[in-house]
């Protein structure tokens, strides 16, 4: 594995890819906020000491977004993200960043930066895709999940988190689960009005919103023997999957950020847990804090 970029340089050289605003995000630029509602199903409970897993509803705060690092039309194809935080009674909270790719291509950080600026330069996407060979199956696996697209609806599509995290019940035992947020909304759930804006799928979910919750069913895989929770590219036979809980979305907030250079930022860190949670040691997932810290340092005024 290459020496990872330090996150300075990650995220110059990641703005620098998408010349994208200043004060918005480094990655997901344009997005939006939610509030709803998670409750958990009791055999989460029962596996997973976490204050938010106690099967009583908690409140989420959502942010559907884009993944370039610039505000383009929402009719432009990408990968885009759903960003989740759950708050506990007591009022701190635990993070979910979920994208509609279903496998990250790389274990390596300075692979994923060189990933994102080749993408941003289509001539010269060929030329990586060559010589990183490692990357491809990843590629295909998106290519048919459909998660570089045009999807109808945020409401519509499934996001995953990548990474496993470790699950800890009251006695201490661990159980490494991997999630997917996977949407109940149907065809024929979308608003009647058609919609081709710039931000055609932030107003088809107001539209959608007006007429009732917005939910995605949160399951998670558990490992099986063998399955290492500690890459985001290791694909899992998995023991089982069950049911962890449902996202009731119900509502837009107002932006909390108030805009660019915002000096309340909301900051989604994939790192964020509390007790009952573990993190593994994928690299990928121990690099991301660093280059999120970054990134808000650079969209914020102190
Ligand atoms: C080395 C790997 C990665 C790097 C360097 C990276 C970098 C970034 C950066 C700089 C941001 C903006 C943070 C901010 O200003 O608040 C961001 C946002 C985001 N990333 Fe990543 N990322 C990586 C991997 C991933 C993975 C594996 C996922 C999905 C599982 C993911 C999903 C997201 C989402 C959903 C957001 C938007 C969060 C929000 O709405 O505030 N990223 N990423």
């Amino acid at each position: 594995m290459a020496r990872p970029p330090s996150p300075e340089q990650a995220i110059d050289r990641l703005r620098r890819a998408f010349g994208g605003p200043a004060g918005h995000r480094t990655l997901h630029a344009k997005g939006r906020f939610y509030s709803g509602t998670f409750t958990a199903t009791p055999e989460a409970t029962a596996l997973c000491r976490a204050g938010h897993l106690d099967g009583r509803p908690h409140e989420v705060t959502v942010r559907w977004s884009n993944a370039a690092g610039t505000a383009r039309a929402d009719a432009k194809p990408d990968i885009r993200g759903m960003a989740v935080k759950f708050w506990l009674d007591d009022g701190s909270a635990t993070d979910l960043l979920g994208q509609t790719s279903p496998r990250f291509p790389t274990d390596d950080p300075e692979v994923f930066v060189a990933m994102t600026e080749a993408t941003e330069k289509p001539l010269t996407l060929p030329l990586f895709l060559a010589t990183h060979p490692g990357v491809l199956p990843t590629v295909v696996a998106s290519l048919r999940a459909g998660a570089v697209g045009r999807p109808a609806s945020f409401a519509e599509v499934t996001f995953y988190p990548i990474h496993a995290y470790g699950w800890l019940d009251a006695d201490g035992n661990r159980t490494w689960v991997r999630y997917a947020f996977r949407p109940t909304a149907t065809k024929g759930d979308r608003p009647t009005e058609e919609l081709t804006g710039r931000d055609r799928l932030f107003d088809e979910l107001a539209a959608r919103l007006e007429r009732g919750p917005v939910v995605h069913e949160v399951w998670v895989q558990v490992a099986g023997a063998g399955d290492d929770p500690h890459s985001a590219t290791s694909v899992w036979k998995g023991a089982r999957e069950l049911l962890a809980g449902r996202i009731e979305v119900t509502a837009p907030v107002d932006d909390p950020e108030g805009g660019p250079m915002s000096s309340t930022p909301t900051v989604f860190d994939p790192s964020r847990v509390v007790d009952g949670i573990e993190l593994s040691d994928d690299p990928i997932l121990r690099y991301r804090p660093g280059a999120y810290t970054e990134s808000v340092a650079r969209r914020t005024t102190s």
